[in-house]
């Protein structure tokens, strides 16, 4: 059953992000009430083009599984990224052998220092050469992705690619047309859809209960990670564009524009804004930024129903429902008659297990490997999220033009 806490607005919260009356763990300590209620039910439906998984109540907990394991497993980058897919693959015991491999001497000596049983190279040949290693992970920078995506697929291991999959459109869908000649699974590392409150948000919306989608708004912004070879879209609007089309059932955008500005040389933008238009008057808008004296992580899902926020900072009750909305008046003879009528409902707190977001993507990879199964990431969908980044930057270098996506950007 999925519980909700509902916060009347009468009762609003306190600075510390907690009702009065109640305690951290969503108990009333009596002095407001506060109701649980079952979860959401909804009609008027939006049309989504796959077939989706409505919320339902979740199944008492099942036996665990034998879990998946692969005779070995690669990972490439040991920068920033890279240990945390070694500590993930790790700690799901997704190998019986994990190589790690960096050009850098001291990023191998740093991880290998954590696990004892972890093997290192610098030369990434060894893990296309080493007969047990059945899929590798590439956390390289990510103008390198293809190059090495395309050499671990041609010498037969399954790849998952660190976001963005590559840096062009034409890149992205040879590395498709490459891992179903050769039969290999290909994934992209699209994060947050593997995170707990991006898939209740999708369940949310599926469900109808926030009617149709009019827009949505989503600011990932803080100071840094200044990137070199790629610029603020690469970098951040990945994931906010993967988390969209996710959100949008799969629906590409039909057009996109792109405004940014460099401020620290080499013509790297680092901060921008993009918008992204669907059809029947849907618009998503995306600022990312590296030069942000806030860490902002936020999706706002405005629906005729009712409002869905997302708020990744939060250290727990990242989402909230909002019963709001506006109904226009039908019919009116004068422009004095003409009104608005406003509805200030419920807050809604979906309850949300997380779990580490990395985690579930390496066991999904893993588990797509040794069955065969497509995974929830696979290489088309990271082609999807290329497909509006590429179009993004040629509208960037044009001051914001909106580009129709799927035209020729040559
Ligand atoms: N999914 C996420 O949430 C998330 C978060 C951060 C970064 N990333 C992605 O992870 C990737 C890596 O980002 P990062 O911030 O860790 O970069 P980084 O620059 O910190 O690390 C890259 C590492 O790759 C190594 N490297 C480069 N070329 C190599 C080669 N040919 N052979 C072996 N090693 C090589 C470098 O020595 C370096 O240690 C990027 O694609 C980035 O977009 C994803």
């Amino acid at each position: 059953m999925n519980d909700f806490i509902i916060i009347n607005e009468k009762n609003p919260m306190t600075e510390n992000g907690y009702r009065n009356g109640v305690s951290k763990n969503g108990h009333s300590n009596g002095s407001i009430k506060v109701d649980k209620v079952n979860g959401a039910n909804g009609n008027g439906a939006i049309e989504l083009e796959r077939p989706i998984v409505i919320a339902s109540p979740r199944p008492a907990a099942a036996p665990k599984e034998q879990r998946a394991q692969l005779s070995g497993v690669g990972v490439v980058g040991l920068g920033y990224w890279g240990p945390n897919w070694v500590r993930n693959l790790h700690q799901s015991q997704a190998a019986k052998r994990i190589v790690a491999c960096d050009l850098d001497q001291k990023r191998r000596t740093h991880v290998s220092e954590l696990y004892s049983d972890l093997e290192t190279t610098s030369r990434f040949e060894d893990l296309l050469n080493d007969d047990e290693i059945e899929g590798i992970v590439v956390a390289t920078p990510v103008g390198t992705h293809y190059a090495m995506a395309k050499r671990a697929l041609e010498a037969g291991k399954s790849v998952l690619v660190e976001k963005p999959l590559a840096t062009s459109s034409e890149e992205a869908s040879d590395l498709v047309k490459t891992a179903r000649e050769k039969k290999l699974t290909l994934m992209v590392g699209h994060t947050f859809e593997y995170s707990a409150p991006v898939l209740k948000m999708h369940d949310i919306i599926a469900s109808g209960e926030i009617g149709d989608v009019f827009y949505i708004s989503s600011v990932r912004a803080n100071l840094g990670l200044f990137q070199r070879d790629v610029n603020v879209t690469w970098d951040l609007a990945t994931h906010d564009i993967s988390i969209i089309l996710n959100l949008m059932g799969g629906r590409e955008p039909e057009a996109v524009s792109c405004q940014g500005e460099s401020h620290y040389g080499h013509g790297v933008e680092d901060v921008a804004m993009l918008t992204l238009r669907f059809e029947r008057n849907v618009i998503a808008f995306i600022h990312v930024s590296w030069l942000d004296p806030d860490k902002i992580r936020r999706t706002t899902v405005v629906g005729s129903r009712k409002m869905l926020v997302y708020d990744d900072t939060a250290p727990q009750e990242k989402i909230r429902i909002y019963d709001k909305g506006v109904t226009a008046q039908k019919y009116y003879d004068t422009f004095g008659e003409f009104q608005f009528s406003y509805r200030y409902g419920d807050i809604q707190i979906p309850r949300i297990e997380e779990k580490e977001p990395l985690f579930c993507e390496c066991e999904h990879f893993v588990k797509c490997i040794k069955n065969g199964e497509t995974p929830n990431t696979d290489g088309v969908n990271g082609a999807r999220v290329v497909n509006v980044l590429e179009a993004a930057n040629y509208s960037l270098r044009r001051g914001g033009l909106m580009v129709p996506l799927g035209a020729a950007l040559r």
